[in-house]
């Protein structure tokens, strides 16, 4: 019988992941984890590094993205030990006391890693930092971090008239803003709060509509003055701050669960239950999303670890059904989209998916990659300025298809093909590894 997983090395040194479904008895059951939580690791690590005294994390993602951060605080002399998804121990300097790296920060493919780390470098007074990341990154915006920074005093300097990395910071003391800010994102959100731990005052920021909230429920366990508003959907930090090393449990990964949850629904004779994940209210929009259209799935075991919710989740084979999506949702499952996208092919109906613009800046266009990659095979799947049209029911078939070296692009497809006929293969399919190393090993373990 063919092997159902292969991952194929190529030529230009990527890997080709080539997935044959058995033609019977396919039914997904058991019991898994998924890793930890990648906002919440790649938090751990920062205010650890910046608090004073040990911080412990226990269940941190050796995913790609949070060892660059990793990575990027060591040579800035924090002391963290060797990472592994026990106990990793972090040996805080203090806020003001990064020091000044020997040579260029890289941040890899990590979004969070460059835009958080902006607002702590730029209040380090008279010490120099350049950071830079692959390809994909330094495509991306940092105008909507560099700009605010820059009204609290910031200077910094990129390509593309100080838009796109590599971006060269001379740390400088800050002043407090009240900051307005134009887009729902928790990157954006959390570096102008970390600058304004390093800044006397009080620093605000507003956003059109409630972001992920890991840095504000991570920065009052570490001892920050912080308040939230809920009724303007603001935030506020008082500075100098003084934090204080924590035990952090970091949660499995929602955006990691979303891949089985819509695995389990759409195929056939599939009962699958995820241990231990993280369900943050200002994360559960795919749940939400995902029972709105009819998919069997169920909360148990819910509780709180260290601060987090946290709860098992429960998929059934479901019968599925199409949704409009848009507003205040959207930044609540942003980074399911693609895997959403997968579970309105196998839906009855065509899905709407509006107000997602910001998928255009993520590791790849996810509107255009999605409508291109599914297309190839044979979801019925347009692009929207703002989002997707999907109708589902079109039969998938196996293709080569392409990951543009976007993890969850890879992963959603992966998720497709297990019902598609046929042979797919998924070209540079290693970036999986960016959020979730053992995506392929847990493939092959439900299916063995
Ligand atoms: C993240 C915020 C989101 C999300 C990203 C992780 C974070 O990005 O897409 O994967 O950890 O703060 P934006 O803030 O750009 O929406």
């Amino acid at each position: 019988m063919a092997q159902p997983f292969v991952l194929l090395p190529t030529e230009d040194s990527h890997q080709t992941l080539q997935i044959q479904p058995p033609s019977t008895g396919l039914g997904l059951r058991g019991r898994i984890r998924v890793p930890g939580d990648k906002s919440i690791s790649h938090r751990a690590l920062m205010l650890g590094a910046i608090a004073s005294g040990e911080t412990t994390i226990e269940g941190l993602l050796l995913g790609e993205d949070p060892l660059s951060t990793a990575a990027c605080f060591r040579a800035m002399g924090a002391e963290i030990s060797e990472l592994n998804s026990e106990r990793v121990r972090v040996k805080g300097i203090g806020l003001q006391n990064l020091q000044e790296p020997i040579d260029v920060l890289n941040a890899g493919n990590s979004g969070t890693t460059i835009r958080l780390m902006m607002g702590l470098l730029a209040g380090q007074r008279d010490r120099f930092f350049c950071v830079t990341g692959d390809e994909s990154l330094r495509s991306r915006p940092m105008a909507r971090v560099i700009q605010p920074l820059s009204q609290m005093g910031a200077e910094i300097r990129g390509r593309q008239g100080n838009t796109r990395a590599p971006l060269a910071i001379s740390g400088r003391s800050l002043q407090p803003i009240r900051y307005v800010s134009p887009i729902a994102s928790a990157q954006v959100k959390s570096s102008i709060l970390l600058a304004g731990l390093t800044c006397e005052g009080q620093t605000t920021v507003v956003e059109p509509a409630l972001s992920r909230d890991h840095s504000e429920r991570m920065f009052q366990a570490f001892g920050a003055k912080l308040t939230v508003n809920p009724e303007e959907i603001s935030v506020t930090v008082e500075g100098p701050a003084e934090l204080t090393g924590q035990a952090v449990v970091v949660p499995g990964d929602i955006s990691s669960a979303a891949f089985w949850l819509v695995a389990g629904a759409i195929v056939p004779d599939s009962d699958l239950l995820i241990e231990n994940v993280g369900v943050n209210p200002t994360r559960t929009g795919i749940l939400e999303a995902l029972q709105q259209m009819e998919a069997q799935i169920t909360l148990e075991n819910e509780r709180i670890v260290a601060g987090e919710p946290v709860a098992d989740l429960r998929v059934r084979s479901s019968n599925l059904q199409a949704i409009e999506i848009g507003g205040s949702l959207i930044p609540r499952l942003i980074d399911e989209v693609p895997i959403l996208a997968v579970a309105a092919a196998f839906a009855k109906g065509t899905t709407i998916i509006r107000d997602a613009e910001e998928l255009r800046v993520k590791e790849s266009d996810r509107i255009a990659v999605m409508a291109s990659e599914l297309g190839r095979m044979g979801a019925t799947i347009s692009e929207r300025p703002d989002g997707l049209e999907i109708t589902g029911g079109a039969a998938l078939q196996g293709a080569t298809v392409d990951s543009y070296t976007d993890h969850r692009i890879a992963m959603s497809l992966a998720i497709a093909a297990l019902q598609a006929k046929g042979q797919t293969q998924i070209q540079r399919a290693e970036a999986a590894a960016v959020s979730y190393p053992d995506f392929v090993p847990t493939l092959q373990q439900l299916l063995g």
